[in-house]
């Protein structure tokens, strides 16, 4: 059984630096299980919070693929398929503890339906071979509503404490119960939390009618190894977000 893990909320709220804390906290108390970490922000870059290459993308296979078709190199039906499936899994990233994938820009406008349809497929079966699936969305909505994922079992939602993350993380979490994916669990990260919160900060949480799963702290540490461009996983055991992150992945998330 895999368990899926989306990151999803406002820009810059933290939903990159958590992923890559997720993926942190897997490889050091699931040793041995294996995990896939699904970028799904076309600016990719949590290959750099897990000190991974930047893999070539689903995006760019899929506009490769269309450029082969339309020459004649690639037939269509079960060709099509076997020739997206093979360029996917070559393009997993193999790290030491994590694979990635990266998904790229989503399609542009056009008939490439059928192609979109192939691939969600496969990064479906792609997944279902992990234990763990991780995926980290860009700010907004559109990977979850394309589809990229077919089941999630955990949504973070993630914010910071201001009135803007807060609501935008309601709006998401109320599109993604419209959504034809089948969201297990949904709820509140709150990112940057002070130790006490602002009563403005409790009152947008109350409403949003999301349990309130996590409060991360702002942590030195983190700006230190951005500015380094050194991964998160090098973090210290007894870091704060790192503890923060612990409780979240083992109390709540029971992983
Ligand atoms: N708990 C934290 N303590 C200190 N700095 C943090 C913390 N969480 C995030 N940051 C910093 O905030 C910035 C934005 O974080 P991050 O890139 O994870 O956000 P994001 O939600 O993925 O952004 P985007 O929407 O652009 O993908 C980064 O510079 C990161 O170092
Ligand atoms: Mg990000």
């Amino acid at each position: 059984m895999t368990t899926t893990i989306a990151l999803a909320g406002k820009g810059g709220t933290g939903k990159t630096t958590l992923a890559a804390l997720l993926m942190r906290y897997l490889t050091t108390h699931h040793r041995g299980s294996s995990i896939l970490a699904i970028d799904a922000d076309p600016s990719s870059n949590l290959h750099l919070a897990l000190g991974l290459p930047n893999p070539r993308s689903v995006g760019e296979i899929r506009e490769e693929m269309l450029a082969l078709s339309s020459s004649g190199t690639v037939g269509v039906g079960i060709a099509r398929r076997d020739y997206l499936n093979s360029e996917v899994r070559m393009a997993v990233e193999e790290g030491d503890t994590v694979d990635l994938l990266a998904m790229g820009r989503p399609e542009g406008q056009g008939c490439y339906c059928s192609v979109n349809h192939l691939l969600r497929q496969i990064v479906d079966d792609l997944g279902h071979g992990y234990d763990y699936v991780v995926m980290d969305n860009e700010a907004g909505m559109e990977h979850l509503s394309r589809r990229t994922t077919e089941n999630v079992d955990w949504l973070l939602m993630v914010t910071d404490t201001s009135q803007r993350g807060i609501q935008a993380a309601k709006t998401m979490a109320e599109l993604a119960r419209t959504l034809a994916i089948r969201v297990r669990n949904v709820g509140l990260v709150l990112n940057r939390a002070p130790a006490i919160l602002p009563e403005a900060t409790v009152a947008a949480i109350a409403q949003t009618g999301l349990p309130l799963w996590a409060q991360i702290p702002d942590d030195p540490l983190v700006t230190e190894f951005d500015g380094l461009g050194r991964p998160l996983a090098g973090l210290p055991a007894d870091a704060p977000v790192v503890r923060a992150v612990e409780r979240l992945a083992a109390g709540v998330l029971k992983i």
